[in-house]
């Protein structure tokens, strides 16, 4: 049934940061040009185009949240808008030609590992006419992404709604919020990005929270046009200026660590943010804006004048919980009814579990793996059974303290470096010893036991209580352990079994 594709050497899935960058990289190191990168949406961009709310921004400085082989001297803030970054991505996706592989509105269904042939056969549809198709390949990379699926909203009634209901990843840019009754859920960065952002628009906006933040005070600076000359102009100022960046977001690390050193960091941070909250938003509000939970455990917030615009006699915001939703009206736990004309639903992501469709040796699927595993990847890029398969931006590779590019351009740094062998002929499969994943996975979970992350509820920890999101060690780790891995833990075939 399925229209059968002509073999290609590489299969990228998404065209994020992650697999725009994967794909440049197999070009610039490898000079491959037989590559397809598969992107289900209508545009490359992942977050940054599925993001178009207002105030959507990065809260790392750009100079690091950017590719380090595509330094960009064009930013004008110091955290710019959602479309400078996109355009940013849109622009490295030309340089290094990366567009021309990339195959829009195809959607990865499934993965199959073929050991006779030491290939991957890829099951792809075309999301619009559902058509099917099949391509087999020797190197498959996941760049899904993880902030991808829009959490559902649950609360009863919400098909009866009469005005737009929109997640802030899938933003209607035609509802009218000018004069309406805007409801925001959530208060995760998004909500805290949206609020200030329509509240000089809308009649009223009313938030509601379910739990607390730490909000930290943030300035956005344009950057000046000396500076940007500099970029352009004279060499090594981007880079003095990225690695100064790097080091500075690097040192709030110790502050996730349980020690004694990490209590007094977030003891003086705490104080940071509830001195803010009490110079900055209206005293009514500061005890649901002083959380009680440690400091870093949830992402802390960088306040783009969030806590300021509580100050307006339009924005309202309650603990109250939402029960039901009305045609025009919402209604709370404790009997409150408030108007509504929109909804806007800041109530971030499903990161349950992994979307990895993917059968390997032994008929093995990746759900059944992580049954065993608990979850988890080897240096968050490979695993066991699943041969010539890697994930960019895999589990526990984020870090919340900085840029997650820098995450990203060290496990491509990896992969580059294992599949090299493979696409120049040299030899037909690599993949991890599974002494070496189980080993790995019970030092990452060991060290996360002892971050900050595991003492309060959030999107970082599983059902089961692991947490297969975060990165426990620093940076600098992750860059010395990509560089130069330890080559013990890997196998390779030589040759193929016709
Ligand atoms: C609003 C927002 C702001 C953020 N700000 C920051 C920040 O300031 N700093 C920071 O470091 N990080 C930030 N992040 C995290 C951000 O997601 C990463 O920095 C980065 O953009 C991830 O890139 P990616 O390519 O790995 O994933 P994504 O950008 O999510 O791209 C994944 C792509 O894969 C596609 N895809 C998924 N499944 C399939 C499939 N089965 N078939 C085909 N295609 C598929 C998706 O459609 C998507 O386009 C932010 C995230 C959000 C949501
Ligand atoms: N550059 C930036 O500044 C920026 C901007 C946006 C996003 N991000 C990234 O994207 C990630 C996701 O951010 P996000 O803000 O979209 O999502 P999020 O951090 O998961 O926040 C979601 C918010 O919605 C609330 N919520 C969820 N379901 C709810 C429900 N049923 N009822 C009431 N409240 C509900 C959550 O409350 P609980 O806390 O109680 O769960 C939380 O306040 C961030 O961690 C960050 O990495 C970064
Ligand atoms: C992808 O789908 C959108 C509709 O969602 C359509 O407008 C666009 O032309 C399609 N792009 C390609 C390359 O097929
Ligand atoms: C920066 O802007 C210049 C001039 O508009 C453009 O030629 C260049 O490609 C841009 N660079 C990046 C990395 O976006």
């Amino acid at each position: 049934m399925a229209t059968q594709l002509p073999r290609t050497r590489v299969i990228i899935v998404g065209a994020g940061f992650s697999g725009v960058a994967m794909g440049a990289q197999l070009k610039q190191q490898l000079g491959l040009n037989d590559y397809v990168i598969y992107e289900r949406s209508p545009h490359l961009g992942g977050t940054w185009w599925a993001n178009q709310y207002p105030g959507c921004a990065v809260d790392i400085p750009s100079i690091f949240y950017s590719l380090s082989f595509a330094p960009n001297p064009n930013f004008t803030k110091l955290f710019p808008d959602h479309y400078e970054i996109l355009a940013y991505l849109e622009d490295v996706a030309r340089t290094f030609e990366v567009d021309q592989h990339i195959q829009l509105n195809t959607s990865w269904d499934k993965g199959v590992w073929r050991e006779d042939t030491k290939s991957w056969l890829v099951e792809l549809s075309n999301v619009i006419t559902g058509e099917k198709f099949e391509q087999e390949c020797d190197i498959l990379i996941s760049a899904i992404g993880g902030l991808v699926n829009p959490q559902p909203c649950t609360i009863p009634g919400v098909e009866s709604f009469a005005g737009p209901v929109m997640h802030t990843a899938r933003w209607k840019h035609d509802a009218v919020l000018e004069d309406k009754n805007v409801i925001v859920i959530g208060n995760g960065c998004s909500g805290t990005q949206v609020v200030p952002a329509i509240a000089g628009k809308a009649k009223n906006v009313y938030q509601f929270f379910r739990t607390s933040q730490y909000y930290f005070p943030r300035k956005n600076p344009n950057i000046h046009p000396y500076l940007k000359w500099a970029f352009v102009y004279i060499p090594g100022v981007m880079l003095a200026f990225r690695w100064l960046m790097f080091n500075l977001l690097e040192r709030s690390v110790p502050m996730s660590r349980t020690d004694e050193r990490g209590a007094r960091l977030r003891a003086v941070n705490k104080k940071t943010s509830d001195d803010y909250v009490e110079r900055t938003a209206p005293k009514e509000y500061w005890d649901l804006l002083k959380p009680k939970y440690n400091v870093g455990c949830k992402r802390r917030v960088f306040d783009p004048g969030y806590l300021k615009c509580l100050n307006r006699d339009n924005v309202h915001v309650t603990s109250d919980p939402i029960v039901k939703i009305e045609p025009t009206e919402v209604i709370t736990e404790s009997g409150k009814h408030y108007p509504a004309d929109v909804i806007v639903l800041a109530t971030g992501f499903d990161t349950g579990k992994m979307r990895m469709n993917i059968v390997g040796q032994d008929g093995i699927t990746a759900a059944e793996h992580w049954d065993q595993h608990g979850g988890g990847a080897y240096k968050t890029t490979a695993m066991s059974p699943f041969p010539n398969f890697f994930i960019v931006l895999g589990p526990n590779a984020a870090s919340g303290h900085t840029s997650v590019l820098f995450a990203v351009e060290a496990a491509i740094g990896l992969i580059i470096k294992l599949v090299r062998p493979i696409l120049k002929g040299k030899a037909s499969s690599v993949s991890v010893k599974h002494d070496y994943e189980r080993q790995y996975s019970t030092d990452i979970q060991g060290a996360l036991k002892q971050r900050v992350w595991a003492s309060c509820k959030s999107f970082y920890i599983n059902a089961d209580g692991r947490n297969n999101a975060l990165y426990p060690w620093s940076s600098y780790t992750m860059w010395w352990q990509a560089r130069f891995p330890d080559m013990r833990a890997w196998t390779y075939s030589q040759s193929k079994t016709d």
